[in-house]
């Protein structure tokens, strides 16, 4: 008997490589991050065929603010036209659009166009579909930490109830399926400070691929060589097999 193979209810991808994309074509940075949302709509796709429920993707790490001006401007430029472009294709499609990070950092119309798409798109539940924006791994963590703080200084928490349970419910996320599946394309086998906690037990999937260049056929491939792990959670080979036996 052949079982159907796993597919991951979420899938976090650090979309990496557009700048090495355009240089190879002898382009602008700019260019190859343009080129990024023709991938960010082959994904989209992909997911909503294959039955993903959540997919978050990084667009602007906390650190990418070091980047050249010129650059980082390039990019909020190129959200805002994306956030323009492409909700009301978004919401036809069932997508329910969410940005986390700390997005106090954005300009007002910036924030304002978040704000519009993800009340747009709030009551769509086909695929959760999260931006991060201004998000870095160790600030979600610290964020939850301080929000779990105002708890006990208001009464409604012990201090010595906070658990992970209580951290967790207070990061990005958390009404969401657990991480499944962690892609990062253009080669460098790094976290970048991206979903540090959620990622705990992830399925880790590194691919050479440039971000432009990442398609639906390259999703399909990942999420076939995710349901071929297995996934032991800290008990052994054994245990699992006589589970599922
Ligand atoms: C990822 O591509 C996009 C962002 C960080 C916004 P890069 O711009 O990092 O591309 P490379 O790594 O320089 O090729
Ligand atoms: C991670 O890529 C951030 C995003 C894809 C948004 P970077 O290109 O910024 O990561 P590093 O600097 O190589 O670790
Ligand atoms: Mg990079």
């Amino acid at each position: 008997m052949t079982s159907k193979p796993a597919i991951p209810r979420h899938i976090a991808i650090v979309m990496d490589g557009n700048g090495r994309w355009a240089k190879a074509r002898r382009r602008p940075r700019s260019f190859g991050h343009n080129a990024g949302r023709k991938a960010v709509r082959e994904v989209v796709e992909g997911c909503l065929r294959e039955g993903v429920e959540a997919l978050t993707l990084f667009a602007f790490s906390s650190e990418n603010w070091r980047r050249p001006e010129e650059e980082v401007g390039a990019l909020m430029a190129l959200f805002v036209r994306a956030l323009d472009k492409e909700t009301e294709e978004l919401h036809a499609q069932g997508v329910r659009l969410r940005f986390v990070g700390d997005l106090a950092a954005f300009d007002e119309p910036l924030r304002e166009r978040m704000q519009a798409a993800m009340t747009r798109t709030a009551d769509n539940s086909k695929l959760h579909l999260n931006i991060a924006v201004n998000y870095g791994g160790r600030w979600d963590i610290v964020q939850a930490a301080q929000r779990a703080a105002v708890a006990v200084a208001r009464g409604e928490l012990h201090a010595g109830a906070i658990d992970e349970a209580a951290l967790s419910e207070r990061m990005c996320l958390a009404e969401l399926p657990p991480l499944d599946l962690f892609i990062r394309t253009g080669g460098e086998c790094r976290l970048s400070n991206f979903l540090l906690w959620q990622a705990a037990y992830a399925e880790l999937h590194f691919t050479d691929t440039l971000w432009p260049d990442f398609d639906q056929a390259s999703l399909h491939q990942a999420i076939e060589d995710f349901g071929r792990r297995e996934r032991r959670y800290g008990r052994t080979g054994e245990q699992i097999a006589s589970d599922k036996g």
